[in-house]
């Protein structure tokens, strides 16, 4: 099959290549002149682990190409992806179909009859409908296909998700639609991955229904996690005992400094603007904004308890800045709250991350970087760790401690044990788990 893919963003690039790798021929289509550069020499411009060596693959088998020349590109083509970003609308929480309208009308333009146009960006419900409405008007009389395939992936682990996802959602309206993307899909067939064929809204309900579900079941376990604080009890212990009930499953339900990342926050505040809207008010979906919010502002605030009620003057390690491991995302990480709060209750900040340093240098002006852990934490009062890098779980805690001035270690991630830390000497502050005096 040949494949046109718009937009070389996380999405747009991940699927044509996982796409390319299926066999299918594909080009994908972007603007951008420097990431074009890139990726016509074979480099990704965003980090995702393995992404780099399936390009290669795939370009030594001549299966994908990248363009910025849509036209051309078209020709001859069984279907068109939509993968343009849909970023949040300054100022009302909308998400912004700008680029995606825009790239309708370019495939109207230059499309030929019977082909399927797909949009795999998250879009509100609605927008597919419309879609289809300017294509028509821009050229009537041209026979095409609507499809919504709304993409599941996370970044770090993007290409197993592609891969192996837990199903394919397709919304269609004709046959011919569906019957090209279970083609596309068919070699997920071996894998017996669910396909699920059904309406254009519906697909694009399920997508944000299933984000604002997994962010709320986050928020859930975090609001848990400060009551164990609380009262006693271990967040990590309530977790796996209520994961073992199979209604709820044991996944996303790790405590931590609130989710961050380039879909939750956009897209569970799309759909509570949507519900606004049309007057069907998401009201958990709401609150699980506001308390996510609230939850990176909180966590300053932790960081400051443990240094005593104080930060001014004390110097902090920050370890992780990116909003997940494995990826350079800084899109609405936690770091971004929790850095300028304790820089403005006096702290000074040295940051380690292992990818969030080139995309995130702007972002925090007045902090110095370190290559590692350890000299992070030299002449430093507090050590704490922002994201669960691999690099940090396994660290010498008596190098590290040795080089800091004080031996305070807040943990937003959980990744080490009041055990651990009071072998090592360390004051501990995890999440979740009622403060004790280590020793
Ligand atoms: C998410 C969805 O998982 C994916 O299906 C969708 O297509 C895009 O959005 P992603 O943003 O890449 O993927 O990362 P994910 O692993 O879901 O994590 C999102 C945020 O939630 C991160 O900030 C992460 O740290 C946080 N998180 C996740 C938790 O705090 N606890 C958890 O148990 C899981």
């Amino acid at each position: 099959m040949k494949i046109v893919i718009v937009g070389a963003g996380y999405v747009g690039l991940v699927s044509g290549i996982c796409f390319s790798d299926f066999g299918h021929n594909v080009v994908c289509v972007e603007k951008d002149e420097r990431k074009l550069a890139m990726l016509a020499k074979g480099e990704i411009p965003i980090y995702e682990p393995g992404l780099d060596a399936l390009l290669a693959k795939n370009i030594t088998a001549g299966r994908i190409k990248f363009t910025n020349d849509l036209a051309t590109s078209m020709e001859g083509a069984d279907a068109v992806f939509i993968a343009v970003g849909t970023p949040t609308r300054r100022g009302d929480g909308h998400a912004d179909l700008t680029y995606v309208f825009q790239t309708a009308k370019e495939i109207a333009d230059t499309m030929h009859s019977g082909i399927v146009v797909v949009t795999k960006s998250t879009v509100p419900v609605g927008t597919n409908r419309e879609i289809a409405r300017i294509i028509s008007k821009q050229r009537p009389g041209v026979e095409f296909h609507t499809a919504s395939n709304p993409e599941f992936l996370r970044e770090g682990s993007a290409i197993e998700d592609f891969m192996r996802p837990d199903r394919v959602v397709i919304g269609v309206e004709s046959a011919h639609g569906e019957e090209v993307l279970r083609r596309i899909y068919r070699p997920l067939n071996l894998r017996e991955t669910p396909i699920l064929a059904t309406d254009l809204e519906t697909a694009e309900i399920i997508k944000y229904a299933a984000n604002a579900f997994l962010a709320t079941k986050i928020t859930f376990i975090n609001e848990i996690a400060d009551l164990c604080e609380k009262v006693g009890g271990d967040v990590q212990q309530v977790a796996k005992g209520m994961g073992m009930d199979k209604r709820i499953g044991g996944r996303f339900l790790h405590a931590g400094p609130g989710y961050g990342g380039s879909c939750f926050p956009k897209d569970t505040l799309a759909l509570a603007r949507t519900g606004q809207e049309v007057d069907a008010v998401q009201s958990i979906v709401e609150t699980v904004i506001r308390a996510n919010n609230e939850r990176k502002l909180a966590m300053a605030g932790k960081v400051i308890a443990a240094c005593g009620g104080s930060v001014k003057g004390k110097r902090i390690a920050i370890l992780g800045v990116t909003f997940k491991p494995d990826t350079d995302d800084m899109r609405d990480a936690p770091s971004l709250v929790i850095i300028p709060q304790l820089r403005k209750a006096g702290a000074e900040m040295v940051l380690c991350d292992p990818q969030g340093h080139m995309e995130s240098a702007t972002m925090f002006p007045d902090e110095t970087w370190a290559d590692n852990a350890y000299d992070a934490a030299k002449n430093a009062d507090a050590v704490v760790v922002i994201t669960e890098w691999n690099a940090f779980r396994g660290l010498d805690l008596a190098r590290l401690k040795a080089g800091m001035s004080e031996a305070i270690f807040v943990d937003l991630r959980n990744i080490y044990t009041y055990r651990e830390m009071d072998a090592a000497d360390f004051q501990y502050f995890p999440i979740g788990k009622r403060q004790r005096k280590s020793t």
